[in-house]
């Protein structure tokens, strides 16, 4: 049996919503985009959505819209992609790494507050996997300090914490639909906010600092001049992710209470399995449950991984600590146990299949499988980072 890392579940009704959007007027941003910027803010909660073509763009925006700048520090967890931190360089502001907690990969409340600075600007917690960091004590930090909250939300269009959702507390939350996300549309992505002035200021450094996009300007009955009122990017999502992702929310829902089935099913083999642990969501969250991972011995992890791929079981790892990768290295300098728990979860990690579509057969496979690798003695590597 083979079991793909990630199937999509797109079916008719996206290819009819693209083929609605092939055959009008607009491919880039315009009435499609619109609607689903209105829709997936109501589904959040949140008064404000704008599409944008990658999570990696949203926080960079987000950055650039709080006025994130040279001189200042942005607290991020070093357990995370390094998309997360990539943008904090692009605006010449210097990312603080902090550790995370052991049992759930989390950036703690505490964590941050012990690296506050008259220079910290800015945090960036992450919702690891899909379970929510603990927005309400990050909040008080962040109000404490006078800091702004960046949620980096790619894992977590569907998780709640303490009530709260992403972009509930935060001043502005990032969210990614790339190809294997909950909500997907191939490459894009979306910032909520409850701040209109943060999500003005986003539409506008969307698309190139213009005061008007291509369908204000069809609209309009007579020519109307354009001005570019300050520097901006080419970030816009347009029509055609929009028709995307328009019919996959109502069905956000299911395709969640489906994930959960899953992850019970592996956390109940996985608990009694000698030598396996992983993850736990926190107290008072739901998860979006968007990656199941589990953690193995350091210097075991390497050989299950290979052991996955040679038995058709797609793996990955989500992932290994930043601050080991080797630009983090030579840029910040850090030696491997200074986020002694960010390093011990990369070391351990293997990501394992999760998505709607996954049958119990294909889970009950991929759980006999990571047994058998587990068991079965070949040579042991080095675990890297
Ligand atoms: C935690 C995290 N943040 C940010 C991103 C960036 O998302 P995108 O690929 O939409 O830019 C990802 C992508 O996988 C991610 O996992």
């Amino acid at each position: 049996m083979k079991v793909e890392f990630y199937r999509h579940g797109l079916g008719d009704e996206e290819v009819r919503e693209v083929t609605d959007t092939l055959r009008s007027l607009f491919l880039t941003t315009a009435g499609k985009t619109a609607r689903f910027e209105a829709e997936f803010a109501r589904m959040l909660g949140v008064e404000h959505a704008v599409g944008v073509s990658s999570c990696t763009a949203a926080l960079h925006l987000s950055l650039v819209a709080l006025g994130v700048g040279p001189g200042d520090e942005v607290i991020v967890p070093a357990m995370t992609f390094i998309a997360t931190i990539n943008p904090v360089w692009w605006v010449g502001a210097t990312p603080v790494l902090a550790d995370v907690d052991p049992a759930t990969g989390l950036l703690p409340p505490e964590a941050v507050e012990a690296l506050v600075t008259p220079r910290t600007r800015a945090v960036i917690p992450v919702h690891l996997y899909g379970a929510m960091a603990d927005m309400r004590g990050l909040r008080e930090v962040a109000d404490r300090h006078g800091l702004a909250l960046i949620e980096d939300a790619a894992h977590c269009v569907q998780g709640v914490r303490d009530g709260l959702r992403p972009g509930q507390a935060g001043d502005i939350a990032c969210f990614s639909f790339y190809a294997t996300k909950n909500l997907t549309c191939g490459e894009g992505g979306a910032v909520a906010t409850r701040r209109a002035d943060l999500a003005d200021r986003v539409r506008t450094l969307r698309l190139h600092g213009m005061s008007k996009g291509a369908a204000d300007r069809y609209h309009a009955r007579t020519y109307v001049h354009w001005d570019m009122v300050t520097l901006g990017y080419k970030y816009n999502l347009g029509d055609i992710q929009a028709a995307l992702l328009l019919p996959q929310l109502p069905k956000l829902s299911a395709n969640l209470a489906r994930r959960e089935a899953i992850c019970r099913r592996y956390e109940a083999a996985f608990s009694r399995m000698p030598g396996v642990d992983f993850p736990r969501v926190p107290d008072g969250c739901t998860s979006a449950r968007h990656l199941f991972t589990i953690w193995v011995d350091e210097d075991r992890r390497d050989a299950l991984l290979a052991y996955l791929g040679e038995h058709g079981v797609g793996c990955a790892v989500n992932y290994r600590a930043v601050h080991t990768l080797t630009y983090f290295r030579e840029r910040l300098g850090h030696a491997p146990d200074a986020f002694p728990n960010a390093l011990r979860i990369g070391r351990r990690t293997v990501t394992l299949p999760l998505y709607p579509g996954l049958r119990d057969d294909e889970v009950d496979h991929v759980i006999e499988t990571v047994r058998a690798g587990l068991s079965f003695r070949g040579p042991s590597a080095d675990p890297g980072g």
